[in-house]
């Protein structure tokens, strides 16, 4: 029987019986529990198989709760809180001692955001806890963007999947973290960091190669397909280099006329970047049950949202 459902009252039950329930987002999907039971938070990294260094994301409902989960909001946080949220921007700020150090991976910072998804916005206003919720994916695979993928990933492991249809915006949120009240991405994502600079002036992106990273999400290898991956900036020359395998492509807009491709999507075909966003981890995941023999993807224009699409596909092909 599918684990996928639209009711909002059974995802309210489970949740406060210390449950695991997937979760849609304008991102991706969340594997959610109560920030405040142990037992909901150990089953998500135990689902995941997610390391327990690298702390998880607060979903809250509304700015005024933001003062229970963190000590002190800089004013260019409030501002960044207030232009982008309900929105894919997460803010890593100083925790209140009330946060359990399971969530911050015993940090005394706490990543926190509103999602803007009504059906997850309306479960959040009718929990008396925030949600704790990292991407419905095993550690360092594809990110879910639809109920179907969540099922795929964990139909044995947890009830329920609340169906929210696909994911708008398509890659995760934007990270933002603070030193000495200045902001600094963490993680490129859903919001442009062109939009972020527009409230906030240049902002400084961290190194995203560090053995212990600040955000594992900027681990080297994430977001990953089974399958070989590619990235390239001119497929007409990379093609023969493969002649004779089983060739998927991800080309932005346009298509290659190659009788040695299997199999060719674009991201959008009028070369609209939210579009292409929206649709990345969907076409990985297609690609991915294809049993090809190499995944090959064109970089995208390195501006807006195709930065942030840039990074994804280099973590997805990054090989060590
Ligand atoms: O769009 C999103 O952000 C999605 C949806 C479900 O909200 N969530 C998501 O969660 O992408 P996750 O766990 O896959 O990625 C959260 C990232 C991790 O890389 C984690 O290391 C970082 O946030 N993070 C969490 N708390 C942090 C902290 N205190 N300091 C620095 N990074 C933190
Ligand atoms: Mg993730």
């Amino acid at each position: 029987m599918s684990i996928i459902s639209k009711d909002i009252s059974k995802a309210v039950t489970l949740l406060t019986a210390e449950e695991v329930v997937a979760i849609p987002t304008e991102t991706v999907y969340g594997l959610a529990g109560n920030i405040y039971s142990e037992k909901a938070i150990k089953a998500i990294f135990e689902t995941k198989k997610r390391p327990f260094f690298n702390p998880l994301i607060v979903h809250i409902p509304s700015i005024d709760s933001l003062n229970t989960i963190v000590e002190d909001i800089p004013e260019k946080a409030q501002l960044l809180a207030e232009a982008f949220w309900p929105g894919p921007v997460t803010l890593v700020l100083k925790k209140k001692n009330t946060i359990p150090d399971i969530i911050t991976a015993g940090k005394d910072t706490v990543a926190v955001r509103i999602p803007n998804h009504p059906t997850t916005l309306e479960l959040l206003n009718r929990l008396d806890f925030p949600l704790a919720a990292p991407s419905a994916n095993p550690f360092s695979s594809i990110s879910p963007t639809t109920a179907q993928h969540v099922e795929t990933y964990f139909k044995d492991q947890i009830k329920m999947v609340l169906d929210g249809g696909a994911c708008t915006s398509g890659i995760e949120s934007t990270i933002i973290g603070f030193e000495n009240d200045e902001p600094i991405i963490y993680r490129l994502g859903s919001t442009a960091l062109e939009d972020i600079e527009r409230i906030v002036g240049n902002i400084e992106i961290k190194n995203r190669k560090e053995i212990t990273p600040d955000a594992p999400g900027m681990l080297e290898r994430h977001y990953a397909p089974k399958t070989k991956t590619v990235l390239t900036g001119n497929i007409l020359k990379i093609l023969p280099v493969y002649k004779g395998k089983r060739i998927g492509l991800i080309t932005f807009q346009s298509e290659i006329k190659d009788n040695s491709v299997e199999v060719q999507l674009a991201l959008s075909k009028t070369g609209n970047l939210t579009e292409s966003a929206s649709n990345l981890y969907d076409v990985l995941h297609q690609l991915d049950k294809m049993q090809l023999d190499v995944i090959i993807a064109e970089r995208l224009p390195d501006h807006g949202l195709g930065k942030s699409i840039n990074d994804r596909l280099q973590r997805a092909t990054a090989n060590i």
